[in-house]
């Protein structure tokens, strides 16, 4: 085992995808069992009792990985030294709400955040916003972090990257595993478009191995963008093991890198590609080498598609506007 552990900063740390996030991190399924970790652990000072006892249970799992734990309320001092920061916290939406109607409640929760990751993260940080609306919530961390370049921010759409998969790997009766290239562009969100047309199935393409528009249109489409809905509708709380564990494939994927022949799902700054704004964060195929990522270039975007990727993209540029106009970036 290496000696020096990685630093992985986590907020929100005594909701629910922290109680399952903190478990798989401490357990080597980020890094591997020849990585030690030291967990840097933030919440609200209300929060603190609660976290200790979350501590007391990362304790007695006796983690051969875990190196070590610290707790408390101050960015400035959780966020120092660390490698990765994992920004979870922030307040779910609740039945009948949008992400974005959250923009208000949680996006004064990652200016000073990202103000602290500026200040004294370690100078490899990599960011990962979880907390919604991800993708504005990312993009005012970064706003707020002029030093630590731009392509350090990302936003978990790997979620509904994984959803996708499981949707299709159903429709077609196929294991999850003879399905590649799938892809979430734009935003987390309703208006999100997972896109079946450079999919893969088994080495085919995945729209024609469908071959069932309106499925395609109608049901795959939808299911997928509203399936966060669906979930808080059926547990009355929202998603949190699942999204815990895209979590961990997004963050392990940009360290560790994708499979050769594949590529995954990451909300990153845009650098105009596919027509998307510059700055923006938005949803990309990408693929990552040596711990960064790079986007896909070169694929056909048809007309429907081309529609679809414009409207999610639209609604990113108006959540950008609306934060301009709280003075968040
Ligand atoms: P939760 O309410 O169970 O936990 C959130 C925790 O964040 C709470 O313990 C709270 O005290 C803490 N918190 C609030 N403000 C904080 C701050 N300033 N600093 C540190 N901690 C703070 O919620 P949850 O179910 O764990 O969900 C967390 C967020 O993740 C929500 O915004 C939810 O919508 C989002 N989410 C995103 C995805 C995704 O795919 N991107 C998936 C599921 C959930
Ligand atoms: C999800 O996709 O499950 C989360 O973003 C929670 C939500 O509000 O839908």
């Amino acid at each position: 085992m290496s000696t020096t552990p990685v630093k992985v900063a986590v907020t929100g740390a005594a909701g629910q995808i922290g109680y399952s996030l903190l478990f798989r991190i401490a357990s080597g399924a980020l890094f591997g069992k020849d990585t030690p970790v030291e967990l840097r652990l933030l919440e609200i000072t209300p929060a603190l009792k609660a976290l200790e006892g979350v501590v007391m249970e990362l304790d007695d799992c006796a983690f051969p990985t875990l190196a070590g734990v610290e707790i408390g309320d101050d960015p400035n001092v959780v966020f120092a030294g660390a490698n990765h920061a994992l920004l979870v916290g922030a307040r779910p939406r609740g039945p009948g709400m949008e992400r974005g109607d959250l923009l208000e409640a949680n996006g004064g929760i990652f200016a000073p955040q990202g103000k602290a990751l500026n200040e004294v993260a370690a100078d490899d940080i990599k960011v990962t916003v979880t907390g919604n609306p991800a993708n504005t919530n990312a993009l005012i961390a970064m706003s707020n972090a002029p030093d630590i370049p731009q392509e350090r921010f990302s936003a978990l759409t790997r979620l509904d990257h994984n959803r996708a998969i499981s949707q299709l790997s159903t429709k077609l009766d196929v294991p999850v595993t003879e399905i590649r290239k799938m892809t979430i562009w734009g935003n987390h969100s309703a208006t999100q478009y997972p896109d079946l047309f450079h999919a893969e199935v088994g080495g085919k393409n995945a729209a024609e191995a469908v071959g069932d528009q309106d499925w395609l249109e109608n049901t795959f489409i939808p299911t997928v963008a509203k399936r966060g809905a669906a979930i808080i509708e059926a547990r009355g709380a929202s998603s949190a093991a699942s999204a815990a564990s895209a979590t961990i494939d997004h963050a392990r994927d940009w360290t560790l890198g994708t499979p050769d022949g594949d590529w995954v799902s990451m909300a990153v700054p845009s650098d105009g590609s596919y027509d998307v704004p510059e700055g923006l964060i938005s949803s990309f195929p990408v693929t990552v080498k040596d711990g960064q990522w790079s986007i896909v270039q070169g694929l056909e975007i048809d007309d429907f598609s081309r529609g679809k990727i414009e409207a999610t993209v639209a609604e990113l540029a108006e959540e950008r506007e609306a934060v301009k106009g709280l003075g968040l970036i």
